[in-house]
C-alpha cells in the first residue's frame, strides 16, 4: 500500500508553487523528482568525502570508492545480474546505447541486418544509423497497430540468420506501451542475434530482472527512478562486454600504457574512462533503495489505479483521443483534443501550475504514423494524487474552452 501522504513530503519541490497554484508534476516520462534520502546523499558526499575514486591510498578517496563501489553492487542486486562487473555506470541510457552501436562496428559487414522498433525514441535510433552509415549493415523496423504495439508476426518476419542485433524499448516514453520483450529476446536468441534493452521508461515502474529476461544488454537513467541526471547503467552479460572494444580512451580504464601499445582494465573499469559522476553514481544507488522501500509492486498497483482514474476521466472530454490503448501499459497517457495544437494546451495549463510534455517527445517515427505533430503527454509517479488528476482534468476542459 502506498501511503502518498507520507510520500509527498519527502519530496521538497512538491511544496512549490508554479504561478501562484501548487505544481502538479505530470512529467514524470521525462524525469522523476527527488526525494530527500537522495539529495541527503549528494550533500553527504560533497560535504563529508568528495575525492577522485580507484586512485588515491588516502582515507576520503578510500570511502568514496567504497561508497560507488557500493552503489554498483546495489544497482547489481535491484537488477539481478549475475556479477557487478556486468554493470557499467554511464552517464544514461543514450551514452549506453551509444556504447553498444560503437562496439558492434567491428562486429558487423556489409548486408548485415539490425533490428529496431517503430516505438523507439531517437536515442534508440539514431545511434544505430550511424553505425549502418559506417558498416553498410541494414536496419529493419518492427511496425506497431493503432493501439500502439509491436506487430509480433511481422517481427518474426524480419528476423534471420542475418540478425545480428534487436534494440527495443522495454516501455514506450510515448504511448506508455510495455513490449512483450521476453518473447522479443527469446526470438531473437533462436537465430543467434543479441538484444539490447532500452528500458529508460520501464524502470520507474517495473523491476526487471537480468538473469530471467535473458538480455544481452539493458540500459537506463537514474534520473528516471528518483536518482539525479547524467548517471545511468548498461548492464551487459560478461561475455559480450568482453567481446566490445572500449568506446572512450583514457585514464582508469587501462591496465598498462607505454606508446607502443596499452592494455585494457578488466571490466567493468574498461568501458569508465574518466572520472565519472562519482555523487551521481552513489545517489543512484540511494535512489534505488528508497524506491524498493516503497516497493515495486505497490508502485505499479497505484500507477495503475492513477492511470485507469486518469484514463476514464480524460475520455469524457469531447474530442479528446488518446493514443496507445495497449492495456499492457504503464502511467502514461498521450492525448489531442481535435482542433487544438498539444502545445497550446500545454501552455495554458502550465498557467495553472501543471507541468505536461508537450511535442513529439523524440519519437518523430510514432507521430508520422499517427500523422499528428505531437500530443500532450501526462505521466504520473507513485507521489500523484487522484485530486491532483482531477484539477489537471478541470484545467484541459478549461484549456479546450478558451481555444475552440
Ligand atoms: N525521453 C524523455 C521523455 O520521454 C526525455 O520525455
Amino acid at each position: 500500500m502506498i501511503n502518498v501522504n507520507k510520500i509527498r513530503e519527502d519530496f521538497p519541490i512538491l511544496k512549490r508553487e508554479i504561478n501562484g497554484k501548487p505544481i502538479i508534476y505530470f512529467d514524470n516520462a521525462a524525469t522523476s523528482q527527488t526525494p530527500l534520502p537522495v539529495i541527503d546523499t549528494i550533500v553527504d558526499y560533497y560535504s563529508n568525502y568528495n575525492a577522485n575514486i580507484h586512485r588515491g591510498v588516502h582515507t576520503l578517496s578510500q570511502e568514496a570508492t567504497y561508497a560507488y563501489e557500493n552503489a554498483r553492487i546495489i544497482i547489481q542486486k535491484h537488477f539481478n545480474a549475475s556479477k557487478s562487473h556486468e554493470i557499467i555506470l554511464t552517464s544514461g541510457t543514450t551514452f549506453g546505447i551509444n556504447l553498444v552501436a560503437a562496439g558492434f562496428d567491428s562486429l558487423l559487414k556489409r548486408e548485415d541486418e539490425l533490428i529496431v522498433s517503430a516505438l523507439e525514441h531517437h536515442s534508440n535510433i539514431v545511434p544505430w544509423q550511424m553505425l549502418c552509415e559506417r558498416t553498410g549493415a541494414i536496419l529493419k523496423v518492427i511496425p506497431i497497430s493503432l493501439k500502439g504495439e509491436l506487430i509480433l508476426e511481422e517481427y518474426e518476419k524480419l528476423l534471420s540468420t542475418k540478425t545480428k542485433i534487436v534494440f527495443v524499448g522495454h516501455v514506450s516514453n510515448t504511448l506508455g506501451t510495455i513490449n512483450p520483450i521476453e518473447k522479443i529476446i527469446a526470438k531473437a536468441h533462436e537465430f543467434g542475434a543479441a538484444v539490447l534493452i532500452d528500458g529508460a521508461q520501464a524502470v520507474p515502474h517495473i523491476k526487471p530482472d537480468m538473469q530471467k529476461l535473458d538480455c544481452d544488454f539493458y540500459v537506463c537513467s537514474a534520473h528516471k527512478v528518483c536518482g539525479p541526471t547524467g548517471v545511468g547503467m548498461l548492464y551487459g552479460k560478461e561475455e559480450w562486454l568482453n567481446k566490445l572494444p572500449p568506446y572512450q580512451g583514457g585514464g582508469e580504464m587501462i591496465s598498462e600504457v607505454t606508446f607502443e601499445k596499452t592494455s585494457y582494465a578488466e571490466l567493468p573499469h574498461k568501458f569508465e574512462a574518466g572520472t565519472p559522476n562519482i555523487s551521481g553514481g552513489i545517489a543512484f544507488g540511494a535512489a534505488l533503495d528508497y524506491m524498493n522501500k516503497i516497493g515495486f509492486e505497490n508502485i505499479a498497483s497505484y500507477e495503475n489505479e492513477l492511470l485507469s482514474y486518469a484514463t476514464e476521466k480524460l475520455l469524457k472530454i469531447e474530442g479528446l483521443k488518446i493514443y496507445g490503448t495497449s492495456k499492457n501499459k504503464v502511467a502514461v497517457i498521450s492525448f489531442n483534443i481535435d482542433g487544438i495544437h498539444p502545445y497550446d494546451i500545454g501552455s495554458i495549463i502550465d498557467k495553472l501550475g501543471i507541468a505536461v510534455r508537450t511535442g513529439h517527445h523524440c519519437t518523430q517515427p510514432i507521430m508520422d504514423f499517427y500523422n499528428i505533430p505531437g500530443t500532450v503527454r501526462a505521466s504520473f509517479s507513485f507521489y500523484n494524487t487522484k485530486n491532483e488528476i482531477d484539477v489537471f482534468v478541470e484545467a484541459v476542459i478549461r484549456a479546450k474552452n478558451m481555444l475552440v
